[in-house]
């Protein structure tokens, strides 16, 4: 089998409301892909039509190499899904909640407590282990369902906006779980809001808009596609601009842009911080003083207006981060990973 999961056209309508508008798309065995889209762009409908728990109005999937609107009944059976399946029971601990769904897949019992004991330790929930599941906290809760879902080791597994809600240690430890699964030679897809966590784990991202796929690709593919990488400087003196675009031109194959009335030079780079501070030894040497420097890293929004002309409605605040104030100014703005001096924080960086 070549594909676990294939979506082919699928509609679905709410209402007035076209949540998918002929979708497709197509996951090889053994891969993760990302389906990222900003809130309401359609990914927990193609989730769910993919998981069985919606019919679409019209189109075709397979996972697992089985109709899903066919077969829905084996397909359950080879699929794993965080945030609907694995239901918590509240009154049963941690322990005993993961316990139970390895007995309800028939493992055996020395199986599930040891499957149990191993995700609660993945998912940093050893302490909490034997408290009951009400007693958890949103985020502890998240993690419980999201290992619930490991239990039986489904080769196709789907999780819906995994890490929102977790704080940066959780969203860490999810990764390096999700890593395993992968050399486990699970297939997954999971849909997410950030193109930073898409690209880190996804070997291939399908971008949602209204319903529809906009863009698809690798991560690097789709930062190609939006620019990629960049530096940006905003020199004082626009005498100087020809001087700075031959110092610039030096770092850049691709030349450089120059915006004669905001001053604005950018280049593309590979090589991030480093480059950076290169080139600002450089223009130093050559007296050129500057107003604004910045890395530029391409952000989710960024693919949006790329791609759609329009920012991603509803952005994730770190998204927006970078964009607030991303206009003329050279207030520091759009520096995602600026030099220190910049206003920004740079937590986009690492
Ligand atoms: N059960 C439903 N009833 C009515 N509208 C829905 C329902 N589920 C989703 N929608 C609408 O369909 C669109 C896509 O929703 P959804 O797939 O949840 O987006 P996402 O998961 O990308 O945020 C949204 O406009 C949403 O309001
Ligand atoms: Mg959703």
């Amino acid at each position: 089998m070549q594909e676990a999961i294939i979506a082919e056209g699928l509609v679905k309508t709410f209402g007035d409301v076209r949540a998918l508008d002929g979708v497709d798309l197509s996951v090889p065995t053994g891969t993760v892909l990302g389906l990222l889209g900003p809130n309401g762009a359609g990914k927990t409908t193609t989730v769910r039509v993919l998981t069985t728990l919606l019919r679409p109005d019209a189109g075709r999937a397979v996972v697992a190499g089985i109709d899903v609107l066919k077969h829905p009944n084996q397909v359950r059976r080879s699929i794993g899904l965080s945030g609907q399946f694995a239901a918590v029971d509240e009154y049963l601990t941690g322990r005993e909640n993961l316990q139970m769904v390895g007995e309800l897949y028939q493992m055996s019992a020395r199986d599930s407590k040891a499957r149990a004991l191993e995700l609660l330790e993945w998912f940093n929930l050893s302490d909490a282990a034997d408290r009951p599941a009400k007693t958890y906290s949103g985020g502890m809760r998240r993690r419980l369902d999201l290992a619930a879902a490991l239990v039986v080791r489904p080769p196709v597994m789907f999780m819906d906006e995994p890490t929102t809600g977790l704080d940066p240690r959780n969203r860490l430890a999810l990764w390096e779980v999700i890593q395993k699964l992968v050399e486990d030679g699970t297939t997954l897809l999971l849909t997410t809001q950030y193109l930073e966590e898409a690209d880190h784990l996804a070997h291939d991202i399908v971008v949602v808009d209204h319903g529809k796929v906009i863009a698809r690709g690798t991560a690097d593919q789709l930062k190609a596609q939006v620019g990629g990488e960049r530096v940006e400087v905003v020199v004082q003196d626009r005498d100087l601009i020809g001087t700075a675009s031959e110092v610039l031109r030096g770092y850049s194959r691709d030349g450089v842009a120059v915006d004669k009335h905001t001053r604005r030079l950018t280049i593309p780079v590979q090589g991030g911080a480093k480059l950076l501070a290169e080139v600002i030894r450089d223009l130093d040497a050559r007296g050129i003083e500057i107003d604004d420097i910045g890395l530029r890293r391409p952000t989710l929004d960024d693919v949006f207006i790329s791609l759609t002309g329009h920012h991603a409605e509803d952005a994730d605040e770190d998204e927006q981060d970078t964009h607030a104030s991303g206009g003329k100014s050279g207030s520091g703005g759009k520096t995602a990973a600026a030099v220190p001096a910049a206003g920004d924080s740079g937590k986009d960086a690492a």
